[in-house]
């Protein structure tokens, strides 16, 4: 999986079109999708059209990952998930397929607002429904999104086929060092995604601390090596390491994103300082901390826990 990815959540209708283009033309070979972000069909666009125009010679020099949404957990609409994604991206394989979630929603419902919206599914279930796409040729490599080690010791309970990637919220103030050890213990590769601490999230507004790009000592590191505290967030990312795939629609930024991160090179004293950022917690984590519907017991149907 190459290292850097394009990020697409978020981006509004038409800009991700340009955005996955322009991504594509600088050199970026990984795209990071979701059924959920509803933006698919315009990738896909992107995708044919870079390959017809010879950017990319086929298919193949892409790397494709996009993610099961809770409405297909069900085992028998699993494929149909799958498809869906496929047929909008316009590919007839994808490199990576994710459970965007360890959590279940009833079928045809996007976003759980109610506890009798939640499915019993378990997702030992969906996984070994999971693995039939990699038999039939439809996904090369499975994995999971915002999975705890819990969660991922009991799809390796069951598993025949390795847990390909875990893809979690994870930057200098959510570091979740545990996590990532235990990943990196298991060969499961580890994505992070909201690098640059989930700043266009809705949930940012819960948190009290200020973004971490306005951090003093990023912004101090960034001073010293004449670059942005973006960019030294993403650098910090990839020399874990993990895959980053940072989410912009700005071409100058999508630029800096790959080039300016590839070219940063952090040194001890930076990864020192940076180390020393952790807080985990509400404060340090922006997008999941305990979105409503991740614990079922607890389930509110809205955000109040998010005030702690
Ligand atoms: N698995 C999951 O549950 C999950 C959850 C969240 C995200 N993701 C994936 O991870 C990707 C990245 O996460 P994210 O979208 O939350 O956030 P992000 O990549 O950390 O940040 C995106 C935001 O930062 C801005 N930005 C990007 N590069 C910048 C730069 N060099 N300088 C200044 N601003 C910059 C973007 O603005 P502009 O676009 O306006 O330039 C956008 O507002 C998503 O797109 C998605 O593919 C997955």
């Amino acid at each position: 999986m190459p290292a850097i990815g394009y990020g697409t959540w978020l981006s509004k209708p038409g800009e991700v079109y340009a955005g996955t283009k322009k991504a594509i033309e600088l050199g970026y070979r990984h795209i990071d999708e979701a059924w959920v972000y509803k933006n698919e069909a315009e990738v896909g666009k992107a995708i044919k059209e870079v390959i017809a125009e010879g950017t990319v010679a086929a298919r193949a020099d892409l790397w494709i990952t996009s993610k099961l949404w809770q409405c297909h957990h069900r085992t028998e609409l699993v494929r149909e998930g799958c498809l869906d994604s496929m047929t909008q991206l316009g590919v007839e394989y994808l490199d990576l397929y994710l459970m965007h979630f360890p959590v279940a929603f009833v079928p045809g419902c996007d976003e759980a607002v109610s506890a009798d919206q939640m499915d019993d599914v378990p997702i030992e279930d969906t996984w070994r429904a999971m693995e039939k796409l990699v038999d039939e040729g439809l996904v090369r490599h499975i994995g999971v999104s915002n999975f705890e080690i819990a969660e991922l010791k009991r799809v390796q309970a069951v598993a025949s086929k390795p847990i390909a990637c875990n893809q979690f919220e994870t930057h200098p103030y959510y570091q979740r060092r545990e996590l990532f050890e235990y990943c990196q213990s298991h060969g499961i590769a580890v994505t992070a995604h909201s690098s640059m601490g989930g700043g266009a999230n809705a949930m940012r507004k819960f948190h009290k601390s200020p973004p971490l790009t306005d951090d003093p000592v990023i912004g101090e590191i960034a001073a010293k090596h004449g670059t942005s505290p973006h960019v030294v967030l993403l650098a910090w990312g990839l020399r874990r390491p993990m895959a980053i795939i940072p989410k912009s629609v700005t071409p100058k930024r999508i630029q800096a994103n790959k080039d300016e991160v590839l070219a940063l090179q952090l040194d001890e004293d930076d990864l020192a300082k940076i180390a020393g950022l952790d807080k985990p917690g509400l404060d340090g984590c922006y997008c999941h901390p305990r979105t409503p519907w991740l614990g079922r017991s607890e389930f509110t149907g809205d955000t109040k826990h998010y005030y702690g």
